[in-house]
């Protein structure tokens, strides 16, 4: 039985997070999407909504036999990991920008909890430049962000907008 971690912030999930969960669901018997609570960010969509959101849009996926769970935490995600009888880390790497922080957090978590393994997955080449932080950038200045994210996102970005 094979238990990975998929952390991150999700603020909002894009089709590139989606594209790791589906190929990870082809390693992983269970798949733990951990939704990090950040007090020191201030996000568009609460951790509850993210939360939901992310709900709504796996079930979309195609997971096979994997277990997908959402879930939210705070503090180190190794001590998370730990107490979730995790052994792996998913991680996404985009490009060559991304690896040396990745590189430093893994080697960070696998200093403090040698026991717990990260992987680095690929998404598509399709979304090696989708972002959640360039999809609300683009979004915010009237750019289209049609096929960056699930179309329930960017209905719920769109009410978002028009709440603000
Ligand atoms: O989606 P993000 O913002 O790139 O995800 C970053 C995340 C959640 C993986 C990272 O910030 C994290 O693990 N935070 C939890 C606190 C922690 O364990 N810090 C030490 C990391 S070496």
């Amino acid at each position: 039985m094979r238990r990975a971690i998929y952390p991150g912030s999700f603020d909002p999930v894009t089709n590139g997070h989606l594209d790791i969960i589906e190929r990870g669901c082809k390693l992983f018997d269970e798949i733990i999407i951990g939704i990090l609570v950040n007090p020191d960010k201030q996000p568009l969509f609460t951790v509850e909504e993210r939360q939901e959101m992310l709900n709504e849009v796996v079930n979309g996926i195609n997971k096979g036999n994997c277990t997908l769970r959402v879930d939210s935490f705070s503090g180190l995600l190794v001590k998370y990991a730990v107490a979730q009888q995790a052994d792996v880390i998913v991680r996404g790497i985009r490009a060559i920008s991304d690896y040396e922080y990745e590189l430093q957090m893994a080697l960070m978590n696998r200093r403090l909890e040698p026991g717990i393994e990260t992987v680095f997955m690929m998404p598509a080449e399709t979304y090696s430049y989708v972002s959640s932080r360039l999809v609300k950038e683009v979004f915010h200045l009237g750019g289209v962000i049609t096929g960056l994210v699930p179309p329930l996102i960017e209905k719920r970005m769109k009410e978002k907008l028009n709440q603000a």
